[in-house]
């Protein structure tokens, strides 16, 4: 045997013994059909928009909502594609596009995308050029790729962040306007129930839409989407209780599915890299405890140094009077408590502290983001009302996402 001190391939690359097809936990892994679990009652609203299609006549538009981690884009995708594998063993010519709109967010950018990708599935080598023309062109090209279809289905996912609404009047009219033969179809996505009041009248009226609410995941569901991806990992890896925890700490958060799935792939991670050959409920509760860290960093990111050591001040605060029986809505400060602890952490920092108007006006800042919420209290005969705030997260998740402030 040769001595050596390099590291071999297999410990170089080692990404630990737990799993035994990884992709089913990563982000962006799409699941084939019989990895989908439930959601039987929402294909069937999708399936009847798109059936008239099948047979080669209009579909019917339809707009999806539904929190994130519903299963939306999911089921969309699954059964756009099934309506076109039916169609085609009818003898239809029906073709379906998938856009994007938080990537395509203008008209121009939409017809584009559906324009190369029709093109790409139907006419590969015909040129279309990349830039340089506009919404218009793009349609253009699109209408005569569809010349000898039957039926057009377009999704546009994130339909809400698109920045102008003439896509939708294009497509639900084009048909009537003469543009082309095809039926078109559109099915809309989006996460914001709100979306619907911004559609205006008259669009409304032509897309005649129909619109169907995917409710949140409850654990049971949460449970069988974890429980039909386990294979991920070998045999024996989940510790009994680990998807059951998985599921009912996402059940908790508005059931999103998407969440689940990470958690269960970052407790795998932890275990990973404790060199653990099984995964556990501890490291479950971690990968969600890193999961919150992970999300309120982000929601702090683009804010002051002084906001974060306001909040330092308020999570210490609310950390040193919590006792196991008391809840949270017993932990309110007063302006002054929180702005006296604020000066003494960033005194000690070595910074100047901001004067207290300033740091009362990130507090209404902070109510306003969600991150605390603040009340007025007091205010008996004589006696001035006063300001309390409360933190809405838990102060060891605040803390450990303002650990390192950097000036
Ligand atoms: N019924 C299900 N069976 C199996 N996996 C599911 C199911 N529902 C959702 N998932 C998985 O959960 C994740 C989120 O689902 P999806 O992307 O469809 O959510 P969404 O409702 O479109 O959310 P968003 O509004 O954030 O776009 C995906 O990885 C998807 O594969
Ligand atoms: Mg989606």
């Amino acid at each position: 045997m040769t001595q050596s001190n390099q590291i071999d391939d297999d410990e170089l690359f080692d990404t630990g013994d737990i799993y035994a097809n990884r992709e089913l936990v990563t982000v962006g892994y799409v699941p084939d059909e019989n990895r989908i679990v439930g959601r039987q009652e929402e294909m069937r609203k999708v399936g009847q928009a798109l059936g008239p299609g099948v047979e080669g006549g209009p579909p019917k538009n339809l707009i999806i909502y539904g929190k994130t981690g519903a299963g939306k884009s999911l089921v969309a995708k699954h059964v756009a594609q099934r309506a076109e594998r039916r169609a085609r063993d009818n003898g239809i010519h029906f073709v379906t596009c998938y856009v994007d709109c938080s990537n395509a967010d203008t008209e121009t950018r939409v017809a584009r995308e559906m324009a190369f990708s029709i093109r790409d599935e139907l006419s590969p080598s015909m040129e279309i050029p990349m830039n340089g023309i506009g919404a218009a062109e793009y349609y253009r090209y699109l209408w005569s790729l569809l010349d000898d279809q039957d039926v057009f289905v377009v999704i546009l996912d994130e339909v809400d962040k698109l920045q102008e609404d003439d896509v939708l009047m294009q497509l639900s009219r084009a048909q009537e306007s003469g543009k082309t033969d095809a039926h078109v179809g559109v099915l809309s996505v989006s996460n914001k129930i709100e979306y619907r009041d911004r559609l205006n009248k008259r669009i409304d009226s032509s897309l005649q839409d129909r619109e169907h609410v995917f409710d949140p995941y409850d654990a049971d569901e949460l449970r069988s989407i974890l429980n039909n991806r386990q294979d991920a990992f070998k045999d024996g890896v989940l510790e009994d209780g680990v998807i059951e925890l998985t599921a009912a700490l996402s059940a908790q958060e508005h059931g999103d599915a998407r969440k689940a799935i990470d958690i269960l792939q970052e407790a795998g991670e932890l275990a990973v890299q404790e060199n653990a050959t099984t995964i556990t409920e501890t490291h479950v509760r971690a990968a969600k405890e890193r999961a919150e860290i992970n999300r309120f960093k982000e929601l702090i990111s683009g804010t002051t140094t002084h906001v974060k050591y306001t909040l330092r001040a308020l999570a210490l605060l609310t950390q040193d009077t919590r006792t196991d029986d008391t809840t949270a809505a017993e932990d309110w400060f007063r302006t002054n408590e929180i702005y006296a602890f604020y000066r003494d952490i960033v005194e000690h920092e070595g910074h100047n502290p901001l004067k207290k108007d300033s740091v009362y006006r990130i507090l209404d800042e902070q109510s306003f983001l969600g991150i605390t919420e603040s009340r007025h209290t007091g205010g008996g005969k004589g006696q001035g009302s006063y300001l309390e705030h409360t933190l809405l997260t838990d102060p060891g998740i605040v803390l450990e996402a303002v650990a390192d402030i950097q000036d």
